[in-house]
C-alpha cells in the first residue's frame, strides 16, 4: 500500500534492472511507480499495459514525477534522457556506465549549471557501494589504489575454467543462459565493461577524468585450458582485475588486464559472477568489498539505494576534481613509463622478439605457439597491445615476484602432466 504523500518515479528500461528495481519497489511504501518506458510495442509484459509507454517525453515532461530511473540499454538514448532530466533540473538515477563514463565531464557540468541530480552506483559493481563509499567516506583521505573484479560474467567464465574445467565455450554459453552474459559478450570478455566501471572508480577516487585509450586493456577471450593450467601448476588463478593505483611520482597508473592471483590476494577467492573491490588509503591502510555485481535484485537494490538517497539530498561532490583558476578541471597526471611483468601467449610467435621487451623469456611449446614472461613500459605495451590482441594473443600481468624460471618450470611440469 503506498502512502499518500508517496513520490512519484518514471522508469525507463524493464529489462533485467528495470523489473529488478519495480520488485524492490513494492517493498517501499514512498514510492510511486509513475510509467515505465520500454521500446517494443509486440513484447508480452509481466504488468498491465497500460503501465507502460513508448514516449520518452510522456515521463520527462510529466510535472508529477520527480524523479527518473534510466535503466535502458541503449546508450545513446540514455545519454539523451539523462541530458533532458538534468537540463530541467530534475533527480535521475542511471545504471549505464559506458554513457556515464563517455560523457562525465558534461554530466557534471550539467548538474552544477541547472541544479539536477544523477547517481549511479547500480553502474559500478552492482550491490556493492563503492562509489558513494569513495565519495562519502574516502572524499577526503589520498587514496593509493582501487583495484578489483568489476565484471561478473568475465569472472563467471575464469570462476568455470579453473573450477571445473569447462571450455571457454561451455562457461560462455552457461554464463549466457544465466543471463550473467550478454547475447553479444564482447563488452564484458573484451575488458570494455571493467574498462567503464574503472574509469567511473576513478573520477570518484582520484578526481580523475579518463578516455578509453589511456587505459591498458586486454581481455579474456583468448584464454586456453593451457594458460588454466599453467595458472594452477603455479598456484595461482587467472582473475580480470582492473586497477587504478596512484605511484611512487604521484601519477595514475590505470589498467584492465587478466592478472595472475594467489591465496594472499582478497581476489583469489572472488567467485562467479560477484565482484569485488579492493582499496588502499593512506592512513585507513586496506579494505576489502565483495558482492554481487550484477543480476536484477541486486542492480535493483542499488538503483532503489540511490534514489533514496537523492530523496533524503544526497549528491555526488566529486571530491577529488580540482580545478584551475578559470575553473576548469585539471588532469590528474598519468603513468606510462613503470614497466609491467607479463605473461604471454600466442600463436604467431614471430611477432614477439620484435617488440621493445625490456626483458624476455620465451619458452615456446612448438612452432606454432608461442609463450614468453617479459616487462615492457606501459607505454609500449599501450602501443602495441592492439595489434597484439589481434593475433588472439592471451596476455597478462604477472606479480613482480613470479620469476620467469617458475613460469617456465610450471609449463614444463603441465606439459608432462597431459603427456
Ligand atoms: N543486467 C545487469 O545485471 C546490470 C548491472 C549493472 C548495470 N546494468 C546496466 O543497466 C542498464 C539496463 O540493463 P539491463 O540488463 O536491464 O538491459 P535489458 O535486460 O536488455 O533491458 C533493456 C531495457 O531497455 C529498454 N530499451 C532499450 N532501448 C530503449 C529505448 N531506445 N527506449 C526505451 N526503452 C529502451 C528495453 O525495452 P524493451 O523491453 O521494449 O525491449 C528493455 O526494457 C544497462 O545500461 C546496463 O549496462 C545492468
Amino acid at each position: 500500500m503506498k502512502s499518500k504523500s508517496a513520490k512519484r518515479i518514471g522508469i525507463f528500461g524493464f529489462g533485467c534492472v528495470g523489473q529488478g528495481l519495480h520488485d524492490v519497489l513494492q517493498d517501499n511504501p514512498h514510492l510511486e511507480v509513475a510509467r515505465i518506458c520500454v521500446r517494443d510495442r509486440e513484447k508480452l509484459r509481466t504488468l498491465p499495459n497500460d503501465t507502460f509507454t513508448y514516449d520518452p517525453q510522456e515521463l520527462l515532461q510529466d510535472e508529477s514525477i520527480s524523479l527518473f530511473a534510466e535503466l535502458i540499454s541503449d546508450p545513446k538514448e540514455a545519454l539523451q534522457i539523462v541530458r533532458q532530466a538534468l537540463e530541467a533540473g530534475k533527480t535521475i538515477v542511471s545504471a549505464n556506465k559506458k554513457m556515464i563514463s563517455e560523457n562525465l565531464p558534461e554530466l557534471v557540468a550539467l548538474q552544477q549549471e541547472f541544479g539536477g541530480t544523477l547517481l549511479y552506483e547500480a553502474a559500478v559493481c552492482g550491490s556493492i557501494p563503492i562509489l558513494r563509499t569513495l565519495e562519502a567516506y574516502y572524499g577526503t583521505e589520498p587514496l593509493q589504489e582501487v583495484s578489483g573484479i568489476l565484471n561478473g560474467s568475465s569472472n563467471y567464465i575464469l570462476t568455470k575454467l579453473d573450477a571445473e574445467g569447462l571450455s571457454y565455450d561451455e562457461a560462455l554459453a552457461q554464463a549466457q543462459a544465466l543471463g550473467f552474459a550478454e547475447a553479444d559478450p564482447t563488452l564484458d570478455v573484451g575488458g570494455y565493461d571493467a574498462l567503464h566501471k574503472i574509469s567511473l572508480v576513478a573520477a570518484h577516487a582520484f578526481g580523475a577524468v579518463i578516455k578509453p585509450e589511456q587505459v591498458l586493456r586486454a581481455g579474456i577471450q583468448h584464454i586456453t585450458k593451457r594458460d588454466i593450467n599453467l595458472a594452477q601448476a603455479l598456484g595461482g588463478r587467472f582473475r580480470l582485475v582492473a586497477s587504478a593505483k596512484v605511484n611512487k611520482n604521484n601519477k595514475l597508473a590505470l589498467q584492465v588486464l587478466p592478472t595472475l592471483v594467489f591465496p594472499d590476494s582478497d581476489l583469489y577467492y572472488v567467485e562467479a559472477e560477484f565482484n569485488g573491490v579492493h582499496l588502499q588509503a593512506k592512513y585507513a591502510g586496506d579494505q576489502f568489498l565483495k558482492g554481487r555485481g550484477a543480476g536484477s535484485h541486486p542492480t535493483g537494490s542499488a538503483v532503489w539505494a540511490d534514489v533514496s538517497a537523492a530523496l533524503a539530498g544526497y549528491k555526488y561532490n566529486y571530491p577529488k576534481f580540482t580545478y584551475d583558476c578559470e575553473e576548469r578541471l585539471k588532469q590528474v597526471p598519468l603513468e606510462e613509463e613503470d614497466e609491467l611483468k607479463v605473461y604471454l601467449r600466442t600463436a604467431m610467435p614471430e611477432l614477439l622478439p620484435q617488440l621493445p621487451w625490456r626483458e624476455l623469456t620465451s619458452f615456446g611449446v612448438d612452432a606454432n605457439v608461442g609463450q614468453l614472461v617479459g616487462t615492457m613500459r606501459r607505454k609500449d605495451l599501450l602501443l602495441y597491445l592492439p595489434s597484439l590482441k589481434q593475433t588472439t594473443a592471451f596476455i597478462a600481468q604477472l606479480p613482480a615476484h613470479v620469476t620467469a624460471e617458475q613460469v617456465v618450470n610450471a609449463s614444463c611440469q603441465v606439459l608432462e602432466e597431459v603427456a
